[in-house]
């Protein structure tokens, strides 16, 4: 069933739904797999889906627990390009049409897609 609200709970729900999704995919997958592991069971893995869902807290909930520099680590990740940002976002949207109803998982694609942009502006790709 789709939330109709968002609370940290569905968060977390999403987070995990879309790394499932990212270590199946051959384009972004290997990113995450070089960094994190290949099981999300790992500290590694424990570790990020806590700091991408206190992430997206601080963005939909103006929870505080997130004090990153989310840009950051991007700049260190190998080639990143336009399509793996594109296949990023697919993956991200799709897991967002899965766990929320339109109105909110709209809201949560508005977000990524304008802070890819900013990744991408600062990655210097076009
Ligand atoms: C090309 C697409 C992307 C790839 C391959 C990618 C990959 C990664 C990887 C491997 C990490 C872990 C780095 C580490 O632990 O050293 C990471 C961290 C992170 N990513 Fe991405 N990412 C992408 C796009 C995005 C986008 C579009 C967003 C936000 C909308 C995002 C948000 C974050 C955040 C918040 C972190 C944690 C930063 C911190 O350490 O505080 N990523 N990403």
């Amino acid at each position: 069933m789709q939330a109709n609200t968002v609370n940290k709970e569905n968060i977390e729900i999403m987070v995990m739904r879309f790394y499932q999704k990212v270590l199946q995919d051959d384009t972004v997958g290997p990113f995450f797999i070089a960094k994190l592991g290949r099981n999300m069971d790992n500290e590694a893995w424990r570790v990020h889906l806590k700091l991408l869902a206190d992430f997206w807290a601080s963005i939909a909930l103006g929870d505080a627990a997130y004090r990153g520099n989310p840009f950051a680590p991007h700049m260190y990740l190998g080639e990143l390009k336009r399509e793996t940002f594109e296949q990023w976002l697919k993956l991200f949207y799709a897991t967002l049409d899965e766990v929320f109803i339109p109105r909110i998982a709209d809201q949560f694609k508005e977000r990524s897609s304008i802070i890819a942009g900013n990744f991408m502006r600062n990655l210097g790709i076009r």
